[in-house]
């Protein structure tokens, strides 16, 4: 038993006073992390000054109830920082006291205002750490140069779709040989290409579980971030905070390995084009460049057109007192940063919100990159394999070493606080989550399970011998669901870890989630059993991974102008997490229809006829199909 308690302690690193548990009564003792006077009422007087900041709470002299605080506060992983508050103040009203329209220092006049509701209500002090913004009556944004050119650029797209539109409408059905590029932008035309039924070919057929996979990693990833704007405004936090205790909810905050899924599906479908190119073609390092230029095209156009969108009219969309801290923040670090999201290189700058779920797009364009300069420079069996060894190897050691040596946490730690900045400021997503060389073993493992596949399937192997697997296969998913919930383990009411075990997990943990990705890709393609490949081989998949990329581009825009626009706080709870989550699932669909029936189809049409247009050999047909399908992530 005592060996048992020594060894308890080896593993857990020790932390000074922590409190981990308050009973309610205790715990609403302390001011609320969130609080917002009425913010359309106050600024629909005349003269109205609404502003909100960011607080750190201070005692003068020791304080029961500050020690209580700060001491809750250390375990970060689960509670609120409880010294760091959000208000939104009417300084005409609530600090009318302070308040004078000649003074212009609103932060002193919101520091006193507080110094003297917080001291009567709880004998705390504060300091403003940032006035993040004041909004006046009567205030107007100003239209910029550059909000005039994105818009000309929008009305020119929405011309080109009336215009294509009607030019498919009447030329079209007198002449069927003409193909017109202007028919690109024909509204009635793409949406027969959106919801055209998945090729029949038996071989193309043979990757269709891969849309559903696709279509269903894209929703969970919605359905993880729709959440996010929910730790700023509840109103029940001892409720919300409890919400990590349940295993249910462990979906949510561990939710982030889905996005695993993604690099593995990339691996495996850049090693079988590749792989179905060289059986006919003559493989060199020459089209390592040319993959590149063409994956940009793709991938650009519509990303381009939202990310000029975020920077501008996106202000315009809506107000409130946490505007500025959520949606604003992305405007401005557009304007800033937007060059490195269109070289697909944000996930190397930190601190930007400009788009921060894009790391993702970076990151898979970079591995990309990395996978095609492995694959054209060795193009021998052997050299391949090394490569790929060495690939995998190093994809293992990487996210080790960074936890280890920068003392980081074992997963992204979806806490509280870290989601009201939604990972802006959290290490671990700085430093592992979101960087290309510490998301390598997946990608590397998806070129491995595509080298097998292509494999067996030239050897002719009869699908027969895999139907014995089929049992294995329906573990697969329940494993899956495992190793998320192991997450839980991160999440309980105790220090955290010690470091060599959170550096072993960080990487064990991406590897198993991989690795049973890997398993579900090859259970479709190979046809191991019929339950999971008839779920995610149903036909509505297909139309569904053709919007997933515009609903990834979009969804969290949506979910930063819906956060932003919150002007009261909200009571957290079940039905609310889940109604808020499948809505917002169903609300970045939705808005994806339009967006990429006029701007995504489109413009990717003019990039496939540019890029045709160079191209001086026709592709065989395997290729062309190849190309349908990795047609964007
Ligand atoms: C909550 O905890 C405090 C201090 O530990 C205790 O005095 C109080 O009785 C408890 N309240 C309830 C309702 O259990
Ligand atoms: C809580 O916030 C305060 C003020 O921003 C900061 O000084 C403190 O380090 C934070 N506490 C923890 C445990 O992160
Ligand atoms: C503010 O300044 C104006 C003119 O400068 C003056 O008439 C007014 O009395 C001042 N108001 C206060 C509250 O000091
Ligand atoms: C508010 O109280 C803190 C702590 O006593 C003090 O440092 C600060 O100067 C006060 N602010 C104002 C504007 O009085």
């Amino acid at each position: 038993m005592k060996l048992f308690s020594f060894f308890i302690l080896v593993l857990i690193e020790w932390t000074s006073a922590v409190i981990y548990r308050l009973n309610e009564t205790e715990y609403y003792r302390m001011p609320p992390v969130t609080h917002l006077d009425p913010y359309e009422r106050c600024l629909s007087r005349p003269g109205g000054v609404y502003c909100s900041a960011e607080l750190g709470v201070v005692a003068d002299g020791p304080n029961e109830l500050y020690s209580l605080m700060k001491e809750y506060s250390e375990h970060t992983v689960t509670h609120f920082n409880r010294t760091q508050l959000f208000y939104g103040v009417c300084m005409t009203s609530t600090c009318r006291d302070f308040y004078n329209a000649n003074e212009t220092d609103l932060k002193h006049i919101l520091e006193a205002c507080l110094n003297k509701t917080l001291w009567d209500e709880y004998q705390l002090k504060t300091r403003v750490t940032e006035l993040i913004s004041c909004d006046k009556h009567g205030d107007t944004k100003q239209v910029y140069a550059a909000d005039i050119v994105v818009a000309v650029i929008l009305m020119l797209i929405v011309m080109l779709n009336l215009i294509g539109s009607l030019y498919g409408f009447y030329c079209i059905s007198r002449n069927k040989q003409d193909r017109n590029w202007l028919l690109c932008f024909s509204i009635v035309h793409n949406w027969e290409k959106l919801v055209k039924p998945p090729n029949p070919d038996p071989e193309v057929a043979r990757f269709r579980g891969l849309s559903g996979m696709r279509s269903l990693t894209m929703m969970l990833v919605i359905l993880g971030h729709a959440f996010l704007p929910s730790a700023l405004s509840a109103v029940n936090e001892f409720e919300f905070e409890q919400l990590y205790d349940n295993l249910a909810y462990q979906i949510f905050f561990n939710g982030t390995l889905i996005v695993q899924t993604f690099f593995v599906i990339s691996g495996f479908l850049l090693m079988m084009k590749i792989l179905t190119y060289s059986e006919h073609h003559q493989m060199s390092w020459r089209m390592v460049p040319k993959g590149i230029i063409s994956r940009w095209l793709r991938l650009t156009p519509s990303y381009a057109v939202l990310l000029a969108f975020t920077a501008t009219w996106m202000r315009f969309t809506g107000a409130g007192p946490f505007w500025a801290r959520i949606a604003e923040i992305e405007v401005n670090d557009c304007r800033r940063h937007w060059f490195y999201n269109l070289l697909y290189l944000n996930n190397y700058i930190d601190k930007s919100h400009c788009m921060t779920h894009t790391w993702y797009l970076a990151c898979d364009m970079q591995l990309h990159v990395l996978g095609l300069i492995i694959l054209g420079v060795f193009t021998s069996g052997r050299a391949r394999k090394i490569a790929l060894g060495c690939l995998f190897t190093v994809g293992m050691l990487t996210p080790m070493l960074h936890t280890y040596f920068q003392n980081l946490d074992a997963v992204l730690l979806v806490s509280p606080t870290i989601m009201t900045t939604f990972f802006v400021t959290d290490p671990t997503f700085n430093n592992v989550y979101k960087r290309s060389h510490t998301n390598i073993v997946n990608f590397a493992l998806g070129l491995i399970a595509g080298w097998i596949v292509h494999g067996w399937k030239k050897k002719q192997i009869d699908e027969a011998n895999f139907k014995k697997y089929r049992y294995g296969m329906w573990l697969v998913w329940p494993a899956m669901l495992g190793v998320v919930d192991l997450g839980a383990l991160f999440y309980q009411a105790r220090p955290p870890p010690a470091r060599p075990l959170r550096a072993l997990y960080s990487s064990l943990v991406k590897a198993s989630f991989g690795m049973c990705a890997v398993l579900v890709i090859m259970g479709c393609v190979l046809r191991v059993e019929d339950l999971y490949r008839g779920i995610l081989e149903w036909r509505g998949w297909t139309a569904l991974a053709r919007l997933s990329y515009c609903a990834y581009l979009i969804h969290v825009m949506l979910i930063r102008i819906l956060g932003g626009m919150r002007s009261t706080l909200t009571h957290v709870s079940f039905l609310q997490i889940n109604m808020e989550v499948y809505g917002m699932i169903a609300l970045a669909l939705l808005v994806a229809v339009p967006f990429w029936l006029m701007v995504e189809s489109p413009l990717s049409q003019l990039v496939n006829i540019l890029l045709a247009g160079n191209e001086k050999e026709k592709p065989t047909k395997t290729e062309v199909n190849m190309n349908e399908k990795t047609e964007k992530k």
